[in-house]
């Protein structure tokens, strides 16, 4: 995309996902990940009810660009980044950067400490967004991906965020529920594609 058509490109408004996305949705999957591996439909009808998950998505005009997905846990205050993935047309806007900052402040007010993540270790961009993004690597996880390809782990605190409010504040309970996933981790289509899973 050239400078110029970026500048006319209308901003993209970040919302919750809804049922009517869904198979866009999917078709974002299909774009980056083997068919064996991608969120299906039934998945993220589920994640889209779910009040132990929060999937918010990058709206441009009507289609969407990008999505990202956090997961919560009952008992424990630490917010999990399942997915997140911008459309290659919409790529390199900052789409990615605005997703994140909406999961992380959905985490912060259900009271959530920090965000964590799983990144594959061949994945510059991913790495480089987090990176930038204040994510600290903490650990790795040996051949997680298809049992080949390494996880860096990174996690951000959120408590010294300026916007930060309390669960009890926003009258939202803290995470809570089980989270019904089977956890495994999807394949990519090519060696650009990012993907973390949890
Ligand atoms: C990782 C991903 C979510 C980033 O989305 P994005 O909207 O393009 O990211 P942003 O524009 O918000 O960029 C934020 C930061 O991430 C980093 N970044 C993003 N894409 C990058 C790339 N291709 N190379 C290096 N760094 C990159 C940069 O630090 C960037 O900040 P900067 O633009 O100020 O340098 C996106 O690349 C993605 O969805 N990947 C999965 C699919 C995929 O990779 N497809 C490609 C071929 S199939």
């Amino acid at each position: 995309m050239s400078a110029s058509s970026a500048q006319t490109l209308p901003q993209a408004s970040l919302r919750r996902g809804r049922l009517s996305d869904l198979e866009a949705l999917v078709a974002l999957e299909r774009d980056f990940f083997s068919s064996d591996h991608i969120i299906s439909q039934r998945s993220f009808r589920r994640f889209i009810s779910s009040p132990t998950s929060t999937l918010i998505v990058a709206d441009m005009g009507g289609k969407v660009a990008g999505s990202a997905l956090v997961l919560y846990r009952r008992g424990s205050n630490l917010a999990r980044l399942y997915s997140i993935a911008v459309a290659a047309e919409f790529q390199r806007r900052g789409l990615a950067r605005r997703l994140l900052a909406a999961v992380e402040d959905d985490a912060v007010r259900r009271g959530c400490r920090a965000m964590r993540l799983e990144v594959r270790e061949d994945d510059p961009a991913a790495i480089a967004l987090y990176e930038t993004s204040g994510y600290q690597p903490f650990g790795k996880r040996a051949l997680y991906y298809d049992g080949k390809v390494d996880a860096l782990r990174f996690e951000k605190s959120l408590a010294a965020q300026p916007q930060r409010r309390s669960a009890a504040a926003t009258g939202r309970p803290a995470a809570g529920g089980r989270i019904g996933f089977d956890g495994g981790h999807r394949a990519r289509r090519s060696r650009q594609a990012s993907r973390f899973r949890l």
